[in-house]
C-alpha cells in the first residue's frame, strides 16, 4: 500500500530518494545544483521568483522507499489567474513502474489539501509543450488551459 504524506527532512535515505526522483524529472540539470534547491526547498527558504514558501509531498511505498513526489509553490499573483494567493505545482513525478495507476492523482490531492489550508481557491501548473503525458494527465485531473508562453503550457484548476 502506498502511503502519502509530507516529505520527512530529517531522514538521510529519504532525501536520496527525492534527489534521486529529482534528477530523473530534471535529468539535464546539475545533480549538485538540484541537491542545494532541494536543500533549500526543506529549510524554508525561497529562491525561485517571487514565491512565498514551499511545500513537498511523497508517495512511499515501503519504508524509506519513495516512488513519487510533488513540490508546490505559493505565489502572491499570477498572470493568468484572478486568485491571491495561489498554488503552484513546481515539480510532479512518479517512478517509471508504477505510473498510470493514480500516484501522481493522489499526490496532487495532497498538493491541493495544503494550498487549500493557505487560503487558496486555485492551483496552477505549467507544463511544456512536447511533454503530451503530462498534458493529458492535467486534463484528466480536471486542469483547464489558462495560457501558452514560449514552450510552455500553463494550467489552472478550481479547487474549492
Ligand atoms: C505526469 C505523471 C506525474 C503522472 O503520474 P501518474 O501516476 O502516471 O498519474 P495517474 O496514474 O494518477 O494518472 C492521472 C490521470 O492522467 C492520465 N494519464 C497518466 N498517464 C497517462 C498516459 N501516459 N497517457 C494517457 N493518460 C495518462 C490517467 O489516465 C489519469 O486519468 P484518469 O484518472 O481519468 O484515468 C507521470 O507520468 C510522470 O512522472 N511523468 C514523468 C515526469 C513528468 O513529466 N512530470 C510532469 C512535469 S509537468
Amino acid at each position: 500500500m502506498i502511503n502519502y504524506r509530507k516529505i520527512n527532512k530529517d531522514e538521510s535515505n529519504e532525501l536520496s530518494e527525492y534527489h534521486r526522483m529529482r534528477h530523473a524529472l530534471w535529468p539535464a540539470h546539475e545533480e549538485n545544483d538540484l541537491r542545494e534547491e532541494m536543500l533549500k526547498i526543506l529549510t524554508g527558504n525561497t529562491f525561485y521568483k517571487n514565491e512565498l514558501s514551499w511545500s513537498t509531498f511523497v508517495a512511499e511505498r515501503e519504508k524509506g522507499k519513495l516512488c513519487g513526489f510533488i513540490e508546490i509553490t505559493l505565489y502572491p499573483k499570477l498572470d493568468f489567474a484572478a486568485s491571491m494567493p495561489i498554488g503552484f505545482i513546481e515539480g510532479w513525478y512518479v517512478d517509471e513502474d508504477i505510473r498510470m495507476t493514480g500516484v501522481g492523482r493522489k499526490l496532487v490531492d495532497e498538493a491541493i489539501k495544503w494550498i487549500a489550508a493557505q487560503g487558496c481557491w486555485e492551483i496552477a501548473s505549467d507544463v511544456e509543450q512536447h511533454n503530451l503525458i503530462s498534458q493529458e494527465a492535467h486534463l484528466r485531473l480536471g486542469f483547464q488551459e489558462a495560457m501558452r508562453e514560449d514552450n510552455c503550457i500553463f494550467y489552472k484548476k478550481a479547487i474549492k
